[in-house]
């Protein structure tokens, strides 16, 4: 166990909340593996972990959760900002005195009976000047081991954390176990969830979920929604970005980040096995990406976190080999079957289906069940370092200067004509909901940079903010903004591009357009590859498609623009003006 901080603020914070909270006992987590190992064994005990057989995947589990308890649940998260309009449309808004009431209140007691966790965590490497800590206090053991895979967790952090600030991160699953009850697997509160972020004084406090997203804190409460507030008023960027290093046949690279939205493909960008020839792909990171100005006036990137917390339905070797592989061992498994032979499987990891499996509501299940093995927001949680693609930089406290940003939409491949533009792209961003969130699946909404469920403040001042940056530092060092889509659809709802591998191509183009060897039509919303130079080489693609993917759809564009026009009215006049004039422009082009 760690010793308690030299920070006496620290511990002071750590006291008076264990007051409150009424643990049993407090635990300083070291984050060393012999204290990992010990935790995963109680959770074997208590019965959250099942481990897997150590031949097949070693120091390994599985987990599955109360049905209640799958997804990040936006409705039942809250910005409390001291001014509403500062949360902004874009989010669910509490006064936070009133709502630090509220906390208190569930708060207190609701530890009786178990272990309050100290986890002091830095989001990126310890001692990078691009990362920052946090200390989050935590009565499930659950999110301490998590913790040490999505973190660098323990020691480390508190010594680089010295006597400086950090982001208090508070989460209790919210089930007191009071009178002797008995522990539930999965304990929570799934009636009476709370993900709560006080922007204002970098503050988290999550209630009655223990599903990653809600309460593994470093992640989407820290590393964007506060981070993203912290960003603002410092000059730099958190961002829903995966950051990926390309390298060319000749040993050139470039480093790219992509904002997709949740459940959409980072993960499976961000390992992708190039198909061309001589291309190489190596991984920086698969969700966030922090992105601060170095001293040559370039933006240099970190990933903040330590491990993927990955979607596993439609991972396989087939779509994504270098998941896999880092799946081996050393991970944890929540709402995958469990295969009788003590392995995991989902729904798209391969064709044979287990011939028996525990589902992920505990119940038995064979290939003729109806219902599905995995829950479709099924997760693992695996050590980045892990990963076969993994670059050997990915750890370099400098972080590595970005070239590109991606952003990825409804429409084609798309180069920006300069970062305001760019941000205008990016404010346009649209996309179908999907199982990483509570709530309807496959609903259109407008995702600016895939930032919707996670921009800690007001949109409208996000997009000034960018617009802001571009005026930093000279046009020639600022990333170029390019906008993708692989998952257009012909009328009969077939995908138009392959995707996977073959996003190399597009991956190939955008580099080639950086070092000025690829040509490119100029169009009404931006710069399209010209005839012959997207590689399509060895690629069976009709002419019709290729054609739908590279030319400009005028009609489509003309439909969106009222869309578009609503979407922006949202935020009144918070709007920078620029993006209204970025519309009319498109608008009058397009006439
Ligand atoms: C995630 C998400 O878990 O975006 O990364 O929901
Ligand atoms: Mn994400």
């Amino acid at each position: 166990m760690a010793s308690k901080s030299s920070n006496a603020r620290l511990n002071a914070w750590v006291t008076q909340w264990a007051a409150i909270l009424q643990p049993e006992n407090v635990y300083w987590c070291d984050g060393s593996q012999n204290e990992y190992d010990q935790l995963c064994r109680e959770l074997v005990k208590s019965g959250t972990f099942t481990k897997l057989d150590d031949a097949k995947r070693p120091n390994s589990f599985w987990a599955h959760s109360d049905p209640g308890d799958v997804a990040r649940v936006e409705d039942r998260t809250f910005i409390c900002s001291t001014n509403k309009i500062d949360a902004g449309p874009n989010n669910n808004w509490r006064e936070p005195n009133e709502m630090r009431t509220e906390m208190r209140t569930l708060y207190t007691g609701a530890m009786r009976g178990r272990t309050l966790y100290v986890v002091p965590f830095s989001m990126g490497p310890l001692g990078s000047p691009i990362a920052h800590i946090g200390v989050q206090l935590t009565d499930s053991a659950y999110v301490a081991v998590s913790m040490r895979i999505m973190t660098r967790m323990g020691q480390g952090a508190l010594d680089a954390l010295g006597n400086n600030d950090w982001v208090q991160c508070l989460h209790s699953v919210g089930a007191p176990l009071v009178n002797g009850a008995k522990d539930s697997p999965w304990p929570c509160n799934p009636d009476n969830k709370y993900i709560v972020h006080f922007p204002e004084t970098r503050e988290i406090m999550s209630y009655g979920s223990g599903y990653g997203g809600n309460a593994l804190l470093g992640k989407k409460c820290f590393a964007l929604r506060i981070a993203s507030v912290m960003a603002r008023d410092d000059g730099w960027l958190a961002e829903h970005m995966l950051i990926l290093k390309l390298t060319n046949p000749k040993g050139e690279f470039k480093y790219i980040a992509a904002a997709f939205p949740s459940a959409c493909g980072k993960t499976n960008l961000a390992m992708l096995v190039p198909t061309i020839k001589g291309w190489k792909a190596e991984t920086i990171g698969d969700d966030i990406c922090w992105m601060k100005f170095g001293k040559d006036g370039q933006l240099y990137a970190i990933n903040p976190e330590a491990g993927f917390f990955g979607v596993a339905p439609g991972t396989g070797y087939d779509t994504n080999a270098n998941a896999m592989h880092t799946l081996n061992a050393n991970c944890i498994f929540t709402n995958t079957a469990l295969t009788s032979d003590g392995d995991v499987w989902w729904e798209g990891m391969s064709d044979t289906k287990p011939a028996r499996a525990t589902d992920w509501h505990n119940n038995a299940w064979t290939p003729e069940s109806e219902t599905l093995a995995a829950h479709p927001n099924a997760r693992f949680t695996a050590p980045a370092s892990q990963c076969p693609s993994i670059a050997p930089e990915w750890q370099d406290p400098s972080g590595v200067p970005i070239s590109a940003i991606l952003f990825g939409g409804r429409r084609r491949v798309t180069q920006a004509f300069d970062w305001d533009h760019g941000v205008f792209l990016g404010s346009i961003m649209a996309s179908e909901t999907t199982a990483a969130a509570g709530g309807a699946v496959g609903k259109l909404r407008f995702d600016p940079m895939a930032m919707l469920p996670f921009c800690g403040y007001n949109m409208a001042d996000y997009f000034a903010h960018w617009l802001s940056l571009g005026a930093k530092t000279s046009a020639a060092k600022l990333p170029q903004i390019f906008f993708v889509n692989w998952f257009r659809r012909d009328n009969d709802g077939r995908f138009l591009w392959p995707g996977y591998g073959e996003n190399s191509r597009v991956l190939k183009w955008v580099f080639e357009r950086l070092t000025g060897n690829a040509s490119a039509d100029k169009t009404a919303i931006g710069f399209l590859p010209a005839a012959n130079s997207l590689d399509v080489s060895g690629l069976n693609i009709g002419t019709a498609e290729l054609e739908a993917i590279t030319s400009l759809d005028a009609a489509g564009w003309r439909d969106a623009v009222p869309q578009i026009r609503e979407h922006y009215a949202i935020f009144g006049d918070r709007l920078p003006a620029k993006l209204h004039d970025s519309l009319n422009s498109l608008e009058s082009a397009l006439a």
